[in-house]
């Protein structure tokens, strides 16, 4: 086990798990989410779930994965010999290579608008509708960007944790914080700037309703990738001195200050043109954005390239990040268990990922025929059965693994790094009281409702 390796730095652990939570999630699916349910109501229910449920649960991940040091179906397997535990770790494994196949598809459409937006497609396509829809149905082409950007994965995770994960998550997280600041910064110079920040600042409780509480959940977990093998797989190579509820905070931190800042750079975009509605859903992104950007900077052409151009560089390197953490669990998962070599084991996950990635890519051309329960295709039901199944239920296992089952010493051990006397007590009260109580129960009725809906 010595030749595991380890991450090198605080620094690169905290930079390594934010690039795990910041991704598609918020740069495109929070804004749409926050578009369909009213603002900032929902920001409101958003930031009190990651603070109750998305940190506690991070640390019980992450103390599954420290604790051990070991990949997560081995973790579950030490922790809970001889008990039917080991497939939680499965179910972790199984769900980060199922959610990163499909999640390749729209890093890879995100690949094809930053070569679009290169070639000065995107500001000035006459019809943005048309074109997502021709690329998404074309036969080859979402198939061939999505193996682009799992190849661009499979050269980082070969390279291991320091020289691989570590290393690139350092060069591209202040890359993507600092694209966001500067967008930030040109999307306040838009007409719409006040009233898309009224949008997203004003709070109209009128809006909130179950639905609203619902989708609120369902967003942090899947923003801060908990609930399966990631996080668990990236804590196995924390270092002992690595503070959890720091780490979690800080990931948090991050996670929620980029999702914001994007609404800050969407918002005030979209309302400075007229025809455009927030709650385009999820087309916001690919559909509705090249024309707000082709309208918005209509007299300075230069800078709405630029604009693009940047946006989708960071959505792409967002993507990345996270799809290195889906990577890794699987990865490391065969190259133990199986004793295969780091190589070996990079490749079979990129080549099974992208065999079945290509169900889905396809999914909105020539396989959009193929239909499975409720008339869902590929994409649809891989997209539903991981965020909407087996990431809830992941979620609910965790924390009674670790709010229940798992030695409390154990538990105490590990979020102090052994200091307890020098400990708040306050904290693990809390954590313990919101990780045996709150984190099942409220799962499980995301859970209910998301199935029953
Ligand atoms: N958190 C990532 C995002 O916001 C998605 C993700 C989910 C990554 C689960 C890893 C695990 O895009």
């Amino acid at each position: 086990m010595e030749n595991r390796g380890s991450f090198g730095s605080k620094l690169g652990i905290i930079l390594a798990s934010a690039g795990s939570a910041v991704g598609l999630g918020n740069v495109w699916r929070f804004p749409t989410e926050v578009g369909e349910n009213g603002g900032a109501a929902f920001i409101l229910v958003y930031i009190i779930c990651v603070l109750l449920l998305g940190v506690p649960l991070m640390v019980a991940e992450f103390i599954v994965g420290r604790n051990t040091h070991k990949n997560p179906v081995d973790a579950y397997r030490t922790l809970a010999p001889k008990t039917g535990w080991v497939l939680q770790g499965l179910l972790g494994v199984f769900t980060a290579w199922f959610i990163l196949s499909y999640y390749s598809v729209v890093a890879g459409w995100t690949l094809k608008y930053l070569v679009s937006a290169v070639v000065n497609q995107v500001t000035t396509m006459s019809d943005s509708s048309a074109f997502f829809v021709s690329f998404t149905q074309n036969p080859w082409m979402p198939v061939v960007y999505m193996a682009a950007v799992l190849l661009m994965t499979h050269w980082v995770i070969v390279r291991g944790v320091q020289g691989g994960i570590e290393r690139y998550s350092k060069m591209m997280m202040p890359m993507l914080l600092l694209i966001i600041a500067v967008l930030v910064v040109c999307s306040f110079a838009m007409p719409g700037t006040v009233e898309g920040l009224k949008f997203l600042l004003w709070p109209d409780f009128s809006k909130l309703d179950g639905g609203v509480l619902l989708s609120g959940m369902g967003q942090a977990f899947f923003s801060l990738s908990v609930g399966m093998g990631c996080l668990c797989s990236y804590a196995s190579y924390f270092t002992d001195d690595a503070k959890l509820f720091k780490t979690a905070g800080s990931v948090a931190l991050i996670d929620t200050i980029v999702a914001v800042m994007s609404g800050f750079i969407i918002f005030p975009a979209v309302f400075s043109v007229q025809e455009v509605a927030p709650d385009a859903g999820p087309g916001l992104v690919f559909i509705t954005l090249p024309t707000v950007f082709q309208m918005a900077f209509a007299h300075v052409p230069l800078i709405g390239w630029l604009f693009a151009i940047m946006f989708y560089l960071l959505l792409l390197l967002a993507a990345l990040t996270s799809m290195m953490s889906l990577h890794e669990p699987v990865t490391s998962f065969l190259l133990e268990r199986f004793k295969m070599s780091r190589r070996a084991a990079t490749w079979v996950v990129t080549a099974s990922c992208i065999a079945l990635g290509t169900l889905c890519a396809l999914s909105f051309g020539p396989l959009s025929e193929v239909r499975f329960l409720f008339g869902m295709t590929f994409f649809d039901f891989f997209d539903f059965v991981s965020a909407k199944i087996i990431m809830p239920l992941g979620g609910i296992l965790l924390s009674i693994f670790v709010g229940w089952y798992l030695p409390k010493s154990l538990v105490i051990k590990e979020i102090t790094n052994s200091q307890t006397l020098h400990f708040p007590r306050w904290l693990f009260v809390g954590f313990f009281f919101l990780v045996r109580w709150v984190a099942p129960l409220a799962i499980t009725a995301i859970f209910v409702n998301e199935l029953l809906s």
